[in-house]
């Protein structure tokens, strides 16, 4: 591991599959997540003793339920402790379902320029061959290399940023990815080597716009286009009270003829539409459709993005 500054490394807790248990040592699949709090999962790693870390547990769910109120409640940590003069980094552990929405919702409301380093695993704890334990030993590598910024993610030895990751594989351990193959860096043996760009600040939009009672976020829901779409879909969330629409299209945001009208009369009624791809890589270009493009951003990240733009 590189030579760690004495900063305090504060390492948040959400539940997921890190901290989750099955009946069996065998069993892959069929435990529980969020069961082990994140004292324990550090304490489980005799490498990490004696270092500057604190723990806190903001949660203790199962990614795949991630809810705007503990958003909210992350943010607001991350946030406290990140304004700290002695603590260095965040690290946040995390559900892999979902973690690639909270990665990027961190990275636009924060923007930190201190690391936020999330990390997961594909097994659970009690699995003969956990990848959980190093997965933290990584991230807390990351969290002290002088170069992180911004909102990252480890995982199986690779770090990538908030904007690119996505997960990639429902079971591997080496389960995410870098949309447009953008990985940050490499943890090699505790060393962080660094190949791409880190997530860069930019604004922070702030805690301020995500202050409002979680009851109250904009409803924004995502529609794919496929072989015989119609519209029929973007008249049910328009009579469910939707304010927006991420639509993932086929190819460069293309939509059958018939969604594609249904959009555009829910955008003339006042419904945000927004044009992305379920390609799992690539921009959406300008097609001069009339529906604004999601540009480099997944479906469920322009999801994010819409809700934050929304509850300006
Ligand atoms: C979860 O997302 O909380 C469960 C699945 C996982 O962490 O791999």
């Amino acid at each position: 591991m590189q030579s760690m500054a004495s900063n305090v490394i504060v390492i948040l807790g959400t539940g997921g599959t890190i901290a989750g248990q099955a009946a069996s040592a065998t069993d892959n699949v069929g435990y529980k997540a969020g069961q082990l709090s994140v004292a324990s999962l550090v304490a489980a790693i005799p490498a990490l003793a004696g270092l500057p870390l604190e723990t806190e547990q903001v949660a203790q769910l199962d990614s795949k339920d991630m809810d705007f109120a503990t958003w909210q409640r992350l943010a607001a940590a991350v946030d406290r402790h990140l304004a700290r003069p002695e603590v260095g980094a965040v690290i946040i552990t995390h559900g892999t379902d979902t973690l690639e929405e909270t990665a990027y919702f961190l990275q636009r409301v924060l923007a930190p320029r201190k690391p936020v380093v999330m990390t997961a695993a594909m097994r659970p704890a009690t699995a003969l061959q956990a990848d959980g334990p190093q997965n933290l030993l990584d991230a807390v590598a990351v969290a002290a290399c002088p170069e992180a910024t911004g909102v990252s993610v480890v995982l199986a030895g690779q770090v990538h940023g908030a904007d690119q990751v996505q997960k990639a594989h429902s079971y591997r351990i080496d389960g995410f990815c870098s949309r447009d193959e953008a990985v940050v860096a490499w943890v090699e043996e505790g060393r962080v080597r660094t190949v791409g760009a880190w997530p860069h600040s930019g604004e922070a939009l702030g805690l301020n716009r995500i202050a409002r009672a979680a009851g109250a976020w904009p409803k924004v829901q995502i529609l794919l286009n496929h072989a015989s779409a119609d519209g029929s879909l973007v008249q049910a969330m328009q009579a469910v009270g939707t304010a927006g629409i991420v639509v993932a299209g086929t190819g460069n945001g293309t939509l059958s003829q018939g969604l594609e009208q249904a959009l555009l009369d829910a955008q003339a009624q006042g419904v945000k539409v927004l044009r992305s791809t379920r390609c799992q890589a690539g921009p959406v270009l300008d097609n001069g459709t009339g529906l604004a493009s999601a540009g480099s951003l997944s479906p469920v990240k322009a999801r994010v993005e819409m809700i934050l733009q929304l509850l300006a």
